[in-house]
């Protein structure tokens, strides 16, 4: 039996998730879930999440890229990103398609103030390792958030084929968010990656909390 690309990239992120320690595992968890009524507020404008979701999808592509042209001495992380861009932007293609069943277009980028956010929070100066470390802990923060809301779209939506579309997802950026700690953990050291990772969940719950419930966006 032939698989498709999104088959094929579940079972890549499962072997992922399957060689990763269960050190890893256990220093992930945000602490903060997404407030219930966000999926209430995304079912009634699916089509705006459609649009922010497709350019979450692209950035991760080209963050993604941006990282291995700044570290292309770290074979590790080269090798392990260069996938992940693929997959990233069959993930936009696949969202570009669902607006296009909808005869919309993909139209302008918003302003994502998330992001903007936390990036707001990463080490600017000093050394390297910690500017790398803060990149790859942003990207792991991302993927983890992008994930929750997937499951909640993936548990709450009335349409059940949009459901399942959102399964996909979930399960996709599960492997991602591993996939950045694990690569942390292997340039730096692990009791810092993991000293980082708790103030980094910290700081991404005062930023939840300082921004309004709207249902046009992803995060
Ligand atoms: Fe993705
Ligand atoms: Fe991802």
């Amino acid at each position: 039996m032939r698989l498709s690309t999104f088959e094929t990239l579940e079972l890549v992120n499962f072997e992922i998730i399957m060689e990763l320690s269960e050190h890893t595992k256990n220093i992930l968890g945000l602490q903060l879930p997404t407030d219930p009524r966000w999926v209430d507020l995304a079912s009634i404008s699916l089509e705006e999440i459609l649009t922010d979701h497709a350019y979450c999808e692209q950035k991760a592509a080209t963050t993604c890229i941006t990282l291995i042209q700044r570290y292309s001495d770290k074979e590790k992380l080269v090798f392990e990103l260069a996938p992940i861009v693929t997959e990233e932007w069959g993930h936009f293609r696949l969202v570009l398609q669902e607006l296009r069943k909808r005869n919309l277009t993909l139209g302008k980028q918003r302003k994502d103030v998330y992001v903007n956010k936390l990036i707001e929070f990463q080490a600017k100066g000093g050394h390297l390792e910690d500017r790398m470390l803060d990149q790859l802990l942003t990207m792991a923060l991302i993927e983890a958030r992008s994930c929750e809301r997937f499951k909640r779209l993936s548990e709450g939506l009335n349409d059940e084929y949009m459901r399942n579309f959102y399964r996909r997802f979930m399960e996709s950026e599960a492997g991602h968010y591993t996939l950045f700690i694990d690569l942390a953990e292997t340039y730096v050291e692990k009791e810092k990656v993991r000293k980082r990772w708790q103030e980094w969940l910290a700081y991404e719950t005062d930023v939840m909390n300082s921004m309004e419930v709207r249902g046009d966006r992803i995060h």
